[in-house]
């Protein structure tokens, strides 16, 4: 049956297979642009053209970066990758620009809060986050009785979050936790500004694994009424910032939650198996009241959309993040339902799609 199949392929023609050839370049040295990303972070190129006024030429950032002449060449092609890449901007007259993505990279950029996502580009692109996803050929021919460790895990015998990181390899535990911070305390002002209706008439709100409180803090500032617990365990909520606005307890999700009219779960059920979000979503619904007395959870996390485009590939990236870092995975609409249903709750709404994220009203 293999055999009739084949045979039935139509044989590429020469102009598909030189393209062929180009595509299969293009993947296996695609590798080559978060490395190219990982180097302009460590040169401070994006933050030299800020400093320059938001556009330089070759030579202005050679200068800046204190590079030897001898290296301008080499920049020229590092940074003619950037651009094409759409990393930066350039124009025809050699003046290199920031976009968006590159804004993110400037040492002290405040949007809502120090924005800066350089330390995420340094750990996903670090040589533990890089050996694990070597390794996943052999890690999927290995049979492991369930609980199965994630690559990282089963290459470097630590987990993400957990105290053998720091035993693995401090620098890479504080690099992993500021990338963390980076990357979660990101969008919350998007979220109080684009989604204001989800956090009208609340008078409670309990953030699990609300981490700082930063994003506690935010709710709190845009809405003063609203009482906020964060749980965090209690080495997080140990070094938390006491200022009066929040309620910091430390805690266990999966023995209990502190009660609310609701629960909010921002970047959280991602790093979770199926199993452990239907018990984590059932703790929650324990802490809330009825959905007549306003109880419910609010979930802001990736909902997987073939139908996105581009943002589809980037959801999907971040599912394979998932899969190599954590025992976590990113999830689609089904999916997401289906957990609700196990967890007990009746319904659910989406409230809104914030870039690869979305915004999810949970009601028991
Ligand atoms: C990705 S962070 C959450 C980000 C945070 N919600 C935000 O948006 O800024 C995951 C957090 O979960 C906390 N955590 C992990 N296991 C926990 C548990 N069993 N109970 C409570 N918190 C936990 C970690 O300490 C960490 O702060």
């Amino acid at each position: 049956m293999a055999a009739e199949s084949s045979q039935t392929m139509t044989t590429p023609t020469d102009a598909e297979l030189v393209q062929a050839q180009a595509d299969l370049w293009h993947h296996c040295l695609s590798y080559l642009t978060p490395m190219a990303l990982r180097c302009a972070v460590q040169l401070g190129i994006p933050t030299a053209i800020h400093r320059l006024g938001g556009a330089a030429s070759l030579p202005d950032l050679v200068t800046a970066l204190s590079l030897p002449t001898s290296k301008v060449p080499f920049v020229g092609r590092l940074l003619r990758l950037l651009a094409a890449t759409g990393i930066l901007a350039s124009n025809e007259a050699g003046m290199y620009s920031l976009v968006p993505l590159s804004y993110l990279l400037v040492d002290g950029v405040r949007i809502d809060g120090d924005a800066s996502q350089t330390a995420f580009v340094l750990t996903v692109t670090s040589r533990h986050f890089m050996e694990a996803a070597i390794g996943l050929a052999d890690w999927f021919k290995n049979d492991i009785p369930p609980p199965v460790p994630s690559p990282f895990e089963d290459v470097h015998g630590a987990a993400l979050f957990e105290e053998s990181m720091a035993a693995l390899d401090p620098e890479c535990d504080k690099l992993f936790n500021e990338s963390l911070a980076a990357h979660d305390h990101m969008g919350i002002g998007t979220i109080l500004r684009e989604c204001h209706g989800i956090f009208n008439g609340l008078q409670s709100l309990t953030d699990c694994c609300g981490g700082d409180g930063t994003t506690a803090r935010a709710i709190v500032k845009a809405y003063p009424h609203i009482k906020c617990n964060v749980l965090d365990l209690s080495r997080v909520i140990d070094k938390a910032p006491r200022d009066g606005f929040v309620n910091y307890i430390a805690g266990d999700m999966f023995h209990s939650i502190p009660p609310a009219q609701v629960v909010m779960l921002k970047l959280v059920l991602h790093f979770w198996s199926d199993e452990d979000c239907i018990n984590i979503l059932a703790q929650c619904k324990k802490a809330i009241p009825t959905r007549e007395a306003g109880g419910k959870v609010i979930i802001i996390d990736i909902v997987v959309d073939s139908s996105s485009g581009k943002m589809f590939e980037t959801q999907l990236l971040m599912d394979m993040a998932m899969m190599v870092y954590t025992r976590g995975r990113q999830r689609d609409e089904q999916d997401w339902n289906a957990i609700f249903v196990k967890a007990g709750f009746s319904d659910y709404k989406i409230v809104k799609k914030l870039g690869a994220r979305g915004v999810i009203e949970v009601y028991p």
